[in-house]
């Protein structure tokens, strides 16, 4: 992705690996800053993970890779570095996916550092590859929507639900994006926004309520990413997502679902089995630290909502789109 380092434009990756350390763009920090951190210790990029310093399915699961190569590299007991990193955080499934992928590796006796560079542009790979099926929906003067962010930051580059914009507006279409700002961490606002900004893709911030008033308004179609696919087709992704596909689904709005098959649980039988994550309260409450609500009351805070297949119209994979009926085609 496009960014400006230190007052220089460079083509970076959401996490990578350099002399010795994992390094990765701290996206809590964005969009003031592009404030680049380095970790030397396995634990300290799961708990990166943790505190969402990197975030977005396959993010993560690109920075448990480098986790499971730094692992490797001081000699650490893999079985329980596995466990550490897996236990980071609960409902991305490419997080397993990339845990599991580079225990397999390992155990064959492969490079830990190409083993996970590997994986990173495997990620890479299977985006444009959802970008280019992607594309091919969108249409100009479109409207379009989407939530959270799974963009090139959450997906090491690229995109998923980003990646057929991205496509698109390359190839010449110009179209218009509603970012819902994604409240509470809100990763629409501070992330999406600043990846159309860096590639001069036509958008507006709305607030998460008002995503249904512009649908009443004319909404061509929806694409969010997703953080869990379950066997039948209903899947995880950013508290919200669910709300979106309800009225997508009132008004005749084609509602898509972008992802890598690591996003996809075969294991997982409907949505019901996912667990979802709860995070602090204080993310509800505060803002840049400072206490919002009266003191006294509390807050809940579900990081993610499932959303059923029958509101789903189709799932962009890196093999292409696919009805919700037809995922099982990609089971590995
Ligand atoms: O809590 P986050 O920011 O990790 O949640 C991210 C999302 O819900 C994304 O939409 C999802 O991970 C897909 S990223 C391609």
């Amino acid at each position: 992705m496009k960014a400006t380092v230190s007052g220089e434009n460079r083509d970076i990756r959401a996490v990578w690996f350099e002399g010795g350390k994992v390094m990765m763009i701290d996206q809590r920090k964005l969009p003031a800053e592009v404030a680049v951190k380095s970790f030397s210790g396995y634990m300290d990029v799961a708990e990166a993970i943790r505190n969402m310093t990197v975030r977005g399915a396959p993010s993560i699961g690109a920075s448990a890779a480098y986790a499971m190569c730094l692992a490797a590299l001081k000699g650490c007991d893999l079985t329980e570095a596995a466990e550490d990193i897996k236990a980071a955080r609960p409902t991305a499934n490419d997080l397993f996916y990339a845990v599991d992928y580079m225990a397999g590796k390992l155990s064959e006796g492969a490079d830990p550092v190409v083993a996970a560079d590997g994986y990173a542009q495997m990620m890479v790979d299977k985006c444009s590859r959802i970008g280019e099926f992607g594309a091919e929906l969108i249409k100009d003067g479109m409207k379009l929507m989407t939530h959270c962010n799974a963009g090139a930051l959450a997906t090491e580059d690229v995109g998923t639900a980003l990646a057929p914009m991205r496509k698109a507006w390359g190839q010449g279409k110009r179209f218009f994006v509603y970012v819902s700002e994604t409240r509470p961490r809100l990763q629409g606002m501070q992330l999406t926004a600043w990846e159309l900004n860096q590639e001069g893709i036509d958008h507006a911030i709305i607030p998460d309520g008002a995503s249904a008033y512009y649908m009443s308004q004319g909404v061509d179609m929806i694409i969010t990413g997703a953080d869990r696919i379950a066997e039948n087709g209903d899947f995880a992704n950013k508290i919200g997502t669910f709300d979106k596909a309800r009225v997508a689904k009132h008004f005749g709005i084609p509602f898509y679902v972008a992802a890598p098959i690591s996003t996809f649980d075969f294991n997982t039988k409907a949505g019901k089995d996912i667990v979802i994550e709860q995070r602090s309260e204080t993310e509800v409450t505060m803002v840049k630290n400072i206490r919002i609500a009266p003191v006294g009351s509390k807050a809940l805070n579900p990081a993610f909502d499932v959303t059923p297949a029958e509101l789903v119209t189709g799932f962009i994979t890196e093999k292409g789109i696919l009805k919700p009926s037809e995922i099982h085609k990609v089971k590995q």
